[in-house]
């Protein structure tokens, strides 16, 4: 440094110090330090290809984690142990559909209590990744997005420039992104970076007036106090499509080598020279639907990856550190082509480094070794202890009555619908559950004659007569049913909604979209009536007080045939128990053999949905639900029940069929 410069630097310094000591006199104020404010500050240095924390490098391993997907009494637990696998951050969407499930209706208490989430993420010392969506994939019904806006706008382009989406997301930013103003970083909170969309490369439509429009209406909100990041995959254009300029690019990738992980980062630096590498979703699992087998993937080879991420300096979050749980009908789908329609199942474990109920696994101590090696770590006596689990005794429920039957009708269903064409659930107001469609058949001509289904969303259960006559389902294409002109006139079709689509979602709207007909043939020629006239009941099992009032009212009008089957309509079954003060409350888990089809719910609490189909055999049922005292529950079998009612449980979970992935 030559002397002219010096003595400049020095006459700078100087002036500065005479500049902050006059500011510093006039703008004392007792409780803050003033030096540390002015500098706090989450930035990007593009020399260092770091982040920067108050002018300091900074390193985030970070891990998603779906408030939504746990309970809120167990939050604090939950982020302790992700804290204590060596983890400083945590990773959470925002599931806009259930803060705002109705037109104008918000949530914010209790499991929607977001701002909770993130205190306390807070008080356990984890920087928060906020990723708002308004889409998040996630296997959440519709990505996320409140299923009302298809019925508030018949054929509106989602994740568009559409008006009415733009409006809406307008709106809902509105009400959502206020509540994290104050705990931005540079307010002074701890939310470090706020995700643009999600993934949206991938769904093809690189629309640059919407992706400048979610940019502006986040950047209102967030102005500079915390950096704006958009998430892509590292395949063809993906990356270049969901990019928005002035917005930070990041990538995301799963099992890797060497080789990959280096062609990974240097498909983000095509597009972005300079800036740290950061891998938003390091998939630690992988997601499972209902009729395949359970995804598994080795802590081993997985380490390797993060190890390698992590030697070339990245940011790594991964997905998911704790998976949790698909409560109620909130489980999504997936539609891999025609005929690929895929439920995902109730358990969100994911095979992440925590299981299901929040313990630490294998894979999360294999982890926590690699991290060490790169970033402090919190002492290992930190790692929570397993919690306990319990089998609860066998209990033996009382079959109550078909919800299909008159007491059926008018306590759980709604008021009848009566409409030429087939109603969808979004056009009767409907989020899930149930829709009866009910009609005449015709006078047969043929006997047999083929009932058909076109568009089927997404399974029925079809009575004649009250009668159960067969099943079609569109995830295993199978839409027609022969019926026989004896079995009666009356018909009935119970449409089940299994999930909307969350990737690549369009249009999942439920319930039967097109129309049913009875086909025949003569003369070597098909012939097609189809039905009108139809009688349309919702069933959307989403008020606990709708099963209570059928316990009060039932009259045991119910047919179970002797090997279980349930003849006229999906059976309610009950059951009370006490829970004693001197016994242990502990999670538990119902083996679900012997039943077949249907959701359960504990003390009011919708768990989800259980199929014998599996991979996914038990449900698991949190201590924080059960209490002391009387205990209730009600289990909706749709099919197949044990024919002695039992329901047994188990101290830990069982998937069948397990397969790496
Ligand atoms: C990395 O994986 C790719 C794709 O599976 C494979 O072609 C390549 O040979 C592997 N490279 C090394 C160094 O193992």
């Amino acid at each position: 440094m030559n002397k002219k410069y010096c003595i400049a630097i020095i006459v700078v310094i100087v002036v500065a110090a005479i500049i902050g000591t006059v500011l510093g006199i006039l703008l004392t104020s007792p409780s803050a330090d003033e030096n540390e404010v002015a500098i706090r500050a989450f930035t990007i240095n593009h020399e260092t290809n770091t982040f920067e924390m108050d002018g300091k490098p900074f390193r985030y391993v970070a891990g998603s984690f779906h408030y939504f997907r746990a309970l809120p009494q167990t939050w604090r637990q939950k982020l302790k142990t992700l804290k204590a696998g060596g983890l400083n951050a945590v990773d959470i969407y925002i599931q806009w559909s259930l803060h705002n499930p109705e037109d104008g209706v918000y949530h914010w208490d209790g499991i929607a209590n977001i701002q909770q989430f993130v205190e306390i993420a807070e008080e356990e010392g984890l920087y928060v990744i906020l990723r708002p969506g308004p889409y998040i994939c996630a296997e959440i019904d519709n990505g996320g997005l409140p299923y009302w806006l298809a019925r508030k706008y018949p054929g509106i382009k989602v994740r568009t420039k559409d008006e009415n989406y733009l409006f809406e997301v307008g709106k809902w930013y509105s009400m959502l992104m206020p509540i994290f103003e104050k705990h931005l970083y540079g307010n002074g909170g701890n939310i470090i970076m706020v995700q643009i969309e999600n993934e949206y490369g991938a769904f093809g439509a690189c629309d640059e007036v919407y992706k400048e429009f979610l940019r502006d209406e986040t950047f209102r909100y967030t102005n500079d106090k915390a950096i704006l990041f958009t998430t892509d995959r590292p395949i063809g254009d993906e990356l270049k499509c969901g990019q928005v300029d002035d917005v930070f690019v990041t990538t995301d990738f799963g099992l890797s080598n060497f080789t990959e992980v280096q062609s990974h980062f240097r498909k983000l630096r095509d597009i972005q020279p300079t800036g740290p590498l950061v891998n938003t979703e390091f998939y630690t699992g992988w997601l499972t639907h209902w009729q395949e087998p359970n995804a598994r993937r080795g802590a081993a080879d997985l380490a390797k990856t993060l190890d390698y991420m992590l030697l070339l300096g990245a940011n790594v979050d991964f997905y998911m550190y704790f998976g949790g749980t698909n409560f109620g009908f909130w489980a999504g789908a997936n539609d891999w082509g025609i005929g690929r329609y895929m439920a995902d199942i109730t358990s969100y474990d994911y095979d992440a480094p925590m299981d299901e109920a929040g313990n630490p696994t294998a894979k999360y101590r294999t982890f926590r070794e690699i991290i060490q090696k790169y970033i402090k770590v919190s002492d290992e006596s930190d790692i929570p202890e397993k919690q306990k689990t319990m089998s609860l005794r066998a209990l033996t429920l009382e079959p109550i009555n078909s919800i299909l039957s008159s007491e059926g009708r008018s306590t759980l269903g709604s008021r009848q619908t009566k409409s030429s064409t087939l109603l969808t659930f979004e056009q009767m107001r409907q989020f899930s559950g149930f829709i009866l469609y009910e009609t005449e058949l015709p006078k047969f001509t043929r006997d047999p004659s083929n009932l058909v289904i076109t568009d089927l969303r997404d399974r029925a259960l079809i009575y004649v007569d009250g009668e159960f006559v067969g099943a079609m389902s569109r995830e295993n294409y199978i839409s027609t049913l022969p019926i026989s002109a004896n079995f009666g006139s009356r018909l009935s079709i119970l449409v089940e909604n299994q999930g909307r689509i969350n990737f690549q979602i369009a249009d999942d709207y439920k319930g039967i979209r097109d129309r049913v007909r009875v086909q025949s043939f003569h003369n070597s020629q098909q012939s097609y009536t189809t039905l009108t006239d139809w009688i349309i009941t919702g069933y959307p099992f989403d008020n606990y007080a709708d099963l209570e009032a059928l316990l009060k009212s039932s009259k045991e009008d119910y047919r179970i045939d002797a090997s279980g089957n349930a003849l006229d309509g999906p059976i309610v079954f009950y059951t009370e128990f006490n829970i004693d003060e001197d016994e242990e409350i502990a999670d538990t888990y119902w083996d679900t053999t012997d039943w077949d089809k249907g959701f359960i719910f504990v003390n009011g609490f919708n768990l989800g949905r259980y199929w014998s189909v599996g991979p996914q055999i038990t449900m698991y049922i949190p201590k924080d639900i059960l209490k002391y005292g009387k205990n209730e529950i009600y289990v909706v079998e749709l099919q197949k029940a044990p024919l002695n009612f039992k329901m047994n449980f188990l101290n830990g979970p069982i998937f069948i069929n397990d397969e790496a992935v």
